[in-house]
């Protein structure tokens, strides 16, 4: 069957997603994918910002095959020792001594449970979210998403949600108050373009919701996991949450997500209060237990801040007008719509993103990816920036 006869097999059995790359993709390998013509790419997107070891890292792929081998699942009536070890990995590689892991399966799910658990820890039912999140597509974290064309025709999503500025500290003081269960943000807004909290934004509302008795949630489910230059975001920005949530990179791309919960927000928990069937099975936590143990060996959290520096330097070129986000999860802002450039670069077998602001180009590459990929991704930035009164050609979806 050729790609066409693939992508019209799609969308007869399938539901609409995303829109869809040109190409049908056959398998990966580092930070590369190739097509089912043999073409490669440079995967500068991650697979949607999962792949944080690259795609199919030995490691992942030898304990999953292990695992496979032994046993496929048990959900958390039975207790494992590679979910006792996961859990281990994730507090100990956040720094977060003293919390407890739930397992689940996604990050909207893990954002699901953190405002359960807010709410349950402080028995307040309001929750702060900021303009511009994305916390994902079930009732309650789309409720929570401050984009509203996500929300747009949706109903029945609930009440209990109200948004304030990113970024605006004194909005933040004017909106929590003694009824505030918790305030749910990502750190750095990823599907807004990589934008950044600015100085003293997450401290100062680290120190509100503590005043107001009320839990800091940081969806990391983006930014975590070594994107920022650190393990997590919270070590990132020198600032403790109550609540954070992981999915994306958490297993190198089989599903599951986690909700870490500090002292004070576990201390509400009762057995039964949290469940899922398949958070917690021992796929998934081989798969966790193999990427964190990957990510601390190599310590690629030093790799992605290495790299921001690098790519902070090097793209001041005519075109593009500033470089925003931290460590690999950066926008860059361009003088021209980003869409047409994005797919420019897929013509050229590179692959990257956009975001919610039409004029940036996100960038969510792999944690291994070197010198070499950043350069690649320049040069031809540059040339396509440079020919931009020239038709944008390649292959475009
Ligand atoms: C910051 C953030 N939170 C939550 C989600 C939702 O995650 P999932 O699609 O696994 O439910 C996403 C997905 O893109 C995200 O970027």
């Amino acid at each position: 069957m050729t790609a066409a006869d693939w992508k019209a097999e799609e969308s007869r059995w399938l539901l609409p997603g995303y829109p869809q790359f040109p190409f049908v993709l056959e398998r990966g390998e580092g930070a590369y994918v190739w097509d089912t013509d043999g073409r490669r790419y440079l995967d500068l997107y991650a697979g949607h910002a999962v792949v944080l070891l690259g795609h199919c890292p030995p490691a992942v792929v030898a304990a999953l095959r292990e695992q496979a081998g032994k046993l496929l699942f048990y959900s958390t009536l039975a207790c494992l020792p590679g979910r006792a070890r996961a859990a281990k990995a994730l507090v100990e590689l956040c720094g977060a001594e003293g919390s407890r892991v739930f397992f689940c399966n996604s990050g909207a799910e893990a954002n699901e449970n953190a405002m359960r658990i807010a709410r349950r820890a402080t028995g307040r039912a309001a929750i702060l979210a900021t303009e511009g999140s994305f916390h994902g597509r079930t009732a309650g974290a789309l409720a929570a998403t401050g984009i509203p064309r996500y929300r747009q025709g949706v109903q029945g999503l609930g009440t209990d949600v109200s948004f304030v500025p990113f970024g605006d500290l004194a909005a933040a003081e004017a909106a929590i108050g003694p009824e505030t269960a918790g305030f749910l943000l990502e750190p750095v807004q990823g599907l807004a373009g990589g934008r950044p909290p600015g100085p003293g934004y997450l401290e100062g509302l680290a120190r509100l919701c503590r005043k107001a008795g009320a839990m800091l949630i940081f969806d990391e489910v983006q930014t975590g996991l070594g994107r920022l230059g650190a393990p997590s975001a919270a070590q990132a920005f020198g600032v403790q949450p109550d609540l954070q949530t992981f999915a994306k990179g958490l297993g190198s791309g089989v599903p599951c997500a986690a909700t870490l919960a500090g002292p004070r927000a576990a201390a509400a928990l009762r057995p039964g209060d949290l469940g899922s069937t398949f958070g917690g099975g021992p796929l998934a936590c081989a798969a966790i237990e193999a990427t964190l143990g990957e990510l601390s060996r190599l310590r690629l959290w030093e790799n992605a801040a290495r790299l921001e520096r690098r790519i902070r330097e090097t793209f001041r070129m005519p075109g593009v007008l500033s470089v925003q986000g931290k460590g690999l999860l950066l926008g860059l802002v361009l003088d021209r719509p980003a869409k047409p450039v994005q797919q420019a670069l897929v013509g050229r077998s590179i692959l990257t993103g956009t975001a919610e602001d039409p004029r940036v180009l996100r960038l969510l590459p792999p944690l291994i990816i070197g010198d070499a990929e950043a350069e690649t991704l320049r040069a031809a930035l540059a040339d396509i920036l440079r020919e931009s009164l020239a038709p944008l050609g390649g292959r475009t979806s």
